[in-house]
């Protein structure tokens, strides 16, 4: 999942364009590129590394011309390469594309293209885009055809700008983002509103299945048919343009430590929304979450203290893995999507499969202008700011957080949840962190490192694993306590460490007998907890809660100690290598 965005307007277009980039790095950020059209020719820069690198390296914000598009990767075919860093340009120069998805049938097109005489210079599906409407454009003469033609053409996923050297725009929305910004004097195309927030707060969601014509100060949406679609112009929230990090030196810091204040927001733009789920889920018979990533954890910890709390059975299911299983559900249910973006694709196909048995899809989002809020019957809003950070940290408690307040409305109040008391057990862990540093440093040169919990503990020893891996690139691994014998034991030895999450609850004595086999085996342990004890050769302390709020105080240490620990492997906390905030590509 990549970022493309296209501006066409009264000012230079490659500044814009390359603002518009930095803020959507988080989707994808590999390489990048830029084009231009100046005197009906096509200019085009690009370069591997983020936007700062590549653009202090080629000055993409040199490229002249009121008009341009540009793109920032996340590569999925073909290598991380300048070759296969969008743009891409067709064979005659005439026209550029950038593209965000999947073509399925690319090496087909390929081929035939190839043996109509056109040159590949990249190993990417995308670039068959750019030659495709040569193709179709040489016979036509006349942009909206030649999209009509080359949509038909086209299988998969996709969302791609064409910029044609007379200056004109085209897009089309196919399963993956594309939105209208609409300025005074000029429109843009991009995957997310963080493209060109700074510069107009109207905006049209382009629906999927529909193509947008840019032609000077003319904007028309047309179906795949070419048939006029009329449009509504919406205003997106101010609020989308906090994207920058102020004093902190990374926003995933930022993030971690927006936290105490977070979990107050979490739901409140939505606060109907909470009783009606609530309502629902009394009634429901049969009840299933999913999402991807931190999100599927997040639905883990909700699946059981759902169960515990509010006798509430439910079923966590991975997004991606329905599809191989799709009468896991049963008709007529709801289905609780958990997702911070709203755009991944496991999530949006796991909603689609549900809503063919006509499920009532209940979303719990970020993102209120995303794909999912739009696919569902309800939505909550976890309602703490845009999350930068590709590992995703802020997200999370507001998930639970959200999922509290649902537990409160199901049991009408009995279960009570103090939230200034979490919140200051969160600013009391944030206060640990010189301690949480010299642990990072120790942990550094490890190969191995080991979450383990029991109970409500063990989804947050594999959220912190997940954690670990994304920011450290450390191998870790979440362990249930009691599986310790049956298999992870023969791992222990001097070389790995283990974090053991051991707030003194019903787990405390059964996870310290744990502590002690693993310690007899010579590895480190590293003890999360409110009471210290002999068995730890570190201990992080968290102020005593109970057991419905610890999973928010024993996730705060593990994702500053993933931070500072990346930090002192000198790798980037915010962009960590491979991954992408928001993955649009099944
Ligand atoms: C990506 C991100 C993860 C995130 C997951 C789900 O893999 O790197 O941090 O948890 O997507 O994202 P979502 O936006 O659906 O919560």
């Amino acid at each position: 999942m990549c970022s493309i965005i296209g501006y066409s307007g009264d000012d230079n277009a490659a500044p814009i364009i390359v603002k518009g980039l930095r803020r959507m790095e988080y989707r994808g950020y590999d390489s990048v590129g830029v084009a231009t059209e100046s005197n009906n020719r096509i200019e085009l820069k690009k370069g591997v590394g983020k936007v700062e690198k590549v653009n202090s390296e080629v000055h993409l914000e040199n490229l002249p011309g009121k008009i341009g598009i540009g793109h920032t990767r996340w590569a999925t075919h073909g290598k991380v390469t300048e070759a296969n860093a969008h743009p891409h340009s067709s064979n005659s120069g005439k026209i550029a594309i950038v593209h965000n998805g999947i073509i399925e049938n690319f090496e087909k097109l390929k081929d035939d293209l190839k043996k109509e005489g056109y040159d590949f210079q990249s190993e990417t599906d995308s670039e068959v885009i750019a030659n495709l409407l040569q193709k179709n454009y040489e016979i036509s003469k006349n942009v909206k055809d030649t999209m009509i033609k080359t949509i038909s053409e086209l299988r998969g996923h996709y969302s791609f700008i064409a910029m044609f050297d007379n200056g004109q725009l085209a897009a089309a929305r196919f399963h993956e983002p594309l939105i209208i910004g609409v300025g005074e004097k000029n429109y843009f195309l991009s995957s997310d509103v963080l493209g060109f927030i700074e510069q107009t707060d109207d905006v049209i969601y382009i629906d999927n299945g529909n193509f947008v014509l840019i032609d000077q100060d003319k904007m028309q949406i047309l179906d795949f048919n070419g048939k006029e679609i009329k449009h509504q112009i919406t205003k997106v929230s101010k609020e989308f343009a906090d994207v920058y990090k102020g004093d902190y030196a990374h926003f995933t810091l930022k993030e971690i430590s927006e936290q105490s204040e977070t979990i107050f927001r979490a739901g409140e733009n939505t606060k109907e929304a909470i009783k009606e789920v609530a309502d629902l889920l009394k009634h429901a018979k049969n009840i299933y979450f999913t999402g991807s990533g931190t999100s599927y954890n997040a639905s883990l910890i909700a699946k059981y203290l759902l169960s515990k709390y509010a006798k509430i059975k439910t079923e966590s299911i991975i997004s991606s893995e329905l599809q191989f299983s799709p009468d896991s559900i049963e008709p007529n249910s709801i289905l609780i999507a958990l997702s911070q973006s709203g755009e991944s694709a496991d999530v949006l196909e796991a909603v689609n499969i549900a809503k063919k048995t006509n499920c009532k899809i209940i979303s719990i989002i970020n993102s209120l202008t995303s794909t999912l809020a739009r696919e569902s019957d309800i939505v909550i809003g976890m309602n703490c700011g845009p999350e930068i950070g590709v590992a995703a940290t802020k997200s999370f408690t507001s998930q639970l957080i959200i999922l509290y307040k649902i537990i409160q409305e199901l049991t009408d109040g009995k279960v009570e949840i103090n939230f200034e008391e979490i919140s200051s057990s969160i600013s009391k862990i944030l206060e640990e962190h010189n301690n949480i540093k010299k642990i990072a440093n120790k942990i550094k040169e490890i190969s191995d490192i080991y979450v383990l919990g029991r109970g409500i503990h063990y989804p947050i020893a594999i959220e912190s694993a997940l954690k670990i891996k994304e920011l450290t690139y450390i191998h870790a691994e979440g362990i249930a306590g009691g599986e310790l014998k049956h298999g992870p034991l023969a791992l222990m030895d001097s070389n790995v460490f283990v974090i053991i999450i051991n707030p003194e609850d019903s787990t405390y004595q059964d996870t310290l007998t744990s502590a002690r086999e693993i310690k007899a085996r010579g590895a480190k342990i590293i003890g999360i907890s409110n009471k210290n004890s002999d068995m730890y050769d570190f201990w992080i302390k968290i102020p005593k809660a109970n057991e419905l709020t610890y999973p928010i105080s024993e996730t705060i240490p593990i994702q500053l100690l993933s931070y500072y620990a990346a930090l002192e492997k000198d790798t980037d906390p915010d962009y960590p290598r491979n991954l992408a905030k928001s993955v649009t590509v099944k």
